[in-house]
């Protein structure tokens, strides 16, 4: 098991280059197998959640060729197989787009049920009901959902939720429907964008995305494309929050600025100081942060996705912060970790009610999920003395280089796998 040491105190300062969405890459990957030419997808994050995506592409048989760490050819033309399940496949959420790729393009799917970061019950009866809107059948069984259909017919679906994923599933599969769908109260994040433009690229003919209603006109074929992805606006978030909470100085580059605009007005009503260029965000703490309140919402909203993040940075702000969580229901187990460092917060149903302290201490923590993980090195890196952060493996499903990219602002931070390194690291930065 790796962890990573951290010894806080150090304000980042610097620059740091920002990768390709993850969130948008898994979806983009995965309609990638939609067509049988050969797609080029750059910007591609190298971590693990994309890793085994592309092995459970490559199972069923398209051709995935690793171009260098961000660039991938795929040609989907020798997909015989429409069983999408292994043992790494299980745990990732993002499996599910196989299901709406699969089913557009062959009728048929069978890929495992989800998992993913553990953060409360994440159903995809959204997703599923969409499918059957178009005119699939869907069942589970043995641990896969097996959708198919001898024709997909566009239809009109309002999502009773808004939902990131639901929303891009049905708009992969009705893709190549016959006709004509309307999604309604879409979700709106760049990413549900990105994915849009990608499948537009091969020929898709989809409006409306990054608003609440998607128009799809179903085609035949797709063709082949080249296509980069978006920067990652949650690891771009994460970096302005790392500024923020080590009374830093970072310039957080290669990023869309309007995706950032919740963070960015959080962080300026706290007391930081947040400069937007045409591709990069500065952030400076240069002074004691001020109390706020923050509610999760969909896009445009603050993302639940940063909520972790923020936290951290309110439990060192002056006065009372409430921060209410409104997506997931289970996303404050970080919370007692959070507690271990000195952070005084109060969980009550789904509001943290944090009293700003003025400084975290070092202790030995566990990341209970992927952005709770990088908010507790956050809180590491901020702390007075050594912090060492257990099952890290959550943190490089989402995160590339973080330690180097984080190393490179100034933080004093290892990744290690035994008491014998954390003793070395310990030695040489005291
Ligand atoms: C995606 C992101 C995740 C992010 C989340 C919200 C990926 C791989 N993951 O997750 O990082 O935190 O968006 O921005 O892109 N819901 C239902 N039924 C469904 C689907 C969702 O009730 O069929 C509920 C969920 O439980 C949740 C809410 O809708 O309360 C939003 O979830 P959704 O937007 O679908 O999140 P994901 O796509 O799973």
């Amino acid at each position: 098991m790796e962890q990573y040491v951290v010894k806080g105190g150090n304000p980042l300062v610097g620059e740091v280059e920002i990768g390709g969405a993850k969130n948008a890459a898994l979806a983009i990957l995965s309609a990638a197998v939609m067509t049988d030419e050969t797609v080029t997808i750059e910007n591609i994050p190298n971590v693990r959640d994309i890793n085994v995506l592309l092995n459970a592409i490559q199972e069923i048989g398209a051709m995935v060729e690793r171009v260098d760490a961000h660039t991938v050819k795929m040609n989907g033309s020798f997909i015989r197989d429409f069983n999408v399940d292994n043992e790494y496949i299980r745990k990732i959420r993002a499996s599910y787009y196989l299901i709406g790729a699969l089913l557009g393009k062959y009728k048929k799917a069978e890929v495992a049920l989800p998992g993913g970061c553990n953060i409360g019950s994440r159903p995809i009866n959204l997703h599923l009901k969409g499918f059957q809107a178009l005119g699939a059948t869907v069942d589970i069984r043995h641990g896969l959902v097996i959708a198919s259909a001898e024709r997909l017919v566009g239809t009109h679906i309002y999502l009773d939720k808004i939902s990131v994923g639901a929303t891009i599933n049905i708009m992969m599969a009705a893709a190549k429907a016959e006709g004509k769908t309307i999604i309604e109260n879409a979700a709106k994040e760049p990413h549900v964008v990105d994915v849009a433009n990608f499948l537009n690229s091969m020929g898709a003919n989809i409006r409306g995305a990054g608003t609440d209603v998607i128009r799809i006109v179903g085609v035949e074929r797709l063709h082949k494309t080249e296509y980069s992805i978006i920067p990652d606006q949650i690891e771009a978030g994460t970096f302005m929050m790392a500024a923020a909470a080590t009374k830093g100085d970072i310039m957080v580059k290669n990023v869309i600025p309007k995706h950032l605009e919740s963070i960015s007005a959080k962080l300026l009503e706290i007391g930081c100081e947040v400069e937007e260029f045409d591709d990069a965000v500065r952030v400076v703490s240069a002074r004691r942060l001020r109390h706020t309140q923050v509610t999760t919402l969909p896009y445009p909203g603050f993302p639940t996705d940063m909520q972790p993040q923020m936290a951290v940075v309110l439990g060192l702000a002056r006065g009372t912060s409430t921060v209410t969580e409104s997506i997931f229901e289970n996303r404050f187990k970080y919370v007692d970790e959070l507690t271990r460092m000195g952070a005084s917060i109060k969980v009550e149903s789904n509001i943290a009610i944090i009293d700003g302290i003025k400084n975290y201490t070092g202790a030995r923590v566990n990341a209970p999920d992927l952005r709770a993980g990088a908010a507790l090195v956050i809180a590491g890196l901020a702390a007075e003395g050594i912090t060492v952060v257990d099952d890290i493996y959550y943190i490089e499903r989402g995160y590339e280089e973080f330690e180097h990219k984080l190393a490179g602002l100034g933080a004093l931070i290892e990744k290690v796998s035994t008491e014998k390194e954390i003793q070395k690291f310990t030695l040489k930065v005291s």
